[in-house]
């Protein structure tokens, strides 16, 4: 499998045929986390048109402002989240402790490993809410209707408030805030930068806001605490309007565009998401493997050598992410097989989430 042109071609290593993102030099990560000042392209779009031009951005304009919640008051704050008791399924739902119960460990330690990914993985949510936030801020500039001004303005506070909730949760609950991985950080600040807001709706609205409603999606089914269940349906519901938002968007940019515009955004996307795929939590368990005795490139080489591995890992990507790119044509006979061969394709289950 060639590198070439591939995002993070310098970080690719092999596990068996699979080629993973892993990054082991801490000097490097930590060059990427003190980036704080990213250059990014803008193009600032007047109008004088402040009618409605798209009657359905406008109606999700409406439903967002309908939809708006307060993340200090709405929230029943006063609802504990128990170190020591189970809050996500014992196993499945989080790859540590699933492995470390099938290994015979300790239960609480287990319950520790749980702690610590899931913690991580909510701190990465928060970062990339703060990115949501940012590349929001960037479309209200850029989006070339009222409309989706409009539209984007209302997300810039929902974006807000996910910050807030999810660091109020980190704080309040977990005690704990981790460090942006590293993949995630170069991915985000490629969608930054995207040069259009084409791109930019693209990157932002389709890719990660479709990811997002798949992980919160998982946690919300899996989750037994009634708090983190809260949080979690009110940002999905806000993120399914997000995600409308990029739909209603890209389909108005696919009418417009040229076939090699086209074959241009399908390899953008696959491009993007191939580099998230191939990090396989690495990443992660970089940071919190050793604590459990846990080796990062063995316990990828265990999830990648399991039959059902292709099932487990196109869930997230089926959910929401791929039937939408499939709907916009941005995943076609040239690509789909590349989706296939890295797991995140699976199956036939192409039914795209409804826009209403
Ligand atoms: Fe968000
Ligand atoms: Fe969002």
């Amino acid at each position: 499998m060639s590198t070439t042109g591939k995002i993070l071609s310098d970080y690719r290593r092999h596990v068996g045929d699979f080629e993973t993102v892993d990054f082991v030099d801490e000097d490097a990560i930590g060059a990427l986390r003190q980036r704080l000042d990213v250059d990014v392209p803008l193009d600032l779009h007047w109008t004088w048109e402040y009618g409605s031009e798209v009657e359905e951005l406008r109606n999700l304009y409406e439903r967002g402002k309908k939809g708006q919640w307060n993340a200090e008051t709405d929230i029943d704050w006063s609802t504990p989240l128990p170190r020591d008791e189970w809050f996500m399924p014992q196993k499945g739902a989080l790859l540590m402790p699933s492995l470390l119960l099938d290994a015979g460990v300790d239960e609480a330690t287990c319950r520790e490993a749980a702690w610590d990914e899931f913690s991580h993985l909510i701190s990465q949510l928060l970062h990339g809410e703060q990115a949501a936030l940012q590349l929001c801020g960037q479309l209200t500039n850029a989006c070339p209707t009222m409309d989706a001004k409009f539209y984007a303005g209302s997300q810039v506070i929902d974006e807000v408030r996910h910050v807030e909730v999810l660091s109020k949760f980190l704080q309040r609950k977990m005690g704990v805030l981790h460090p942006i991985d590293p993949t995630l950080k170069v991915l985000l600040d490629m969608l930054l930068a995207a040069p259009t807001w084409k791109m930019k709706t693209l990157g932002m609205q389709c890719l990660f806001e479709g990811m997002a409603v798949g992980i919160f999606d998982q946690i919300a089914k899996a989750t037994t605490n009634p708090l983190l269940r809260d949080i979690i349906r009110r940002v999905q519901i806000d993120e399914s309007r997000h995600a409308a938002f990029g739909i209603l968007s890209m389909r108005q940019v696919v009418k417009e565009s040229t076939q090699a515009e086209m074959e241009e955004m399908e390899d953008f996307a696959f491009s993007i998401l191939e580099a998230l795929n191939a990090n396989q939590q690495l990443d992660m368990l970089r940071r919190h493997g050793p604590k459990y005795g846990l080796d990062p490139e063995s316990v990828v080489g265990i999830m990648l050598s399991l039959p059902e591995w292709p099932v487990i890992n196109s869930e997230v990507f089926m959910h929401t992410v791929v039937p939408n790119l499939k709907r916009l044509g941005l995943i076609t006979e040239r690509t789909e097989p590349q989706w296939r061969r890295l797991g995140m394709i699976h199956g036939d289950r192409f039914e795209p989430v409804e826009v209403q």
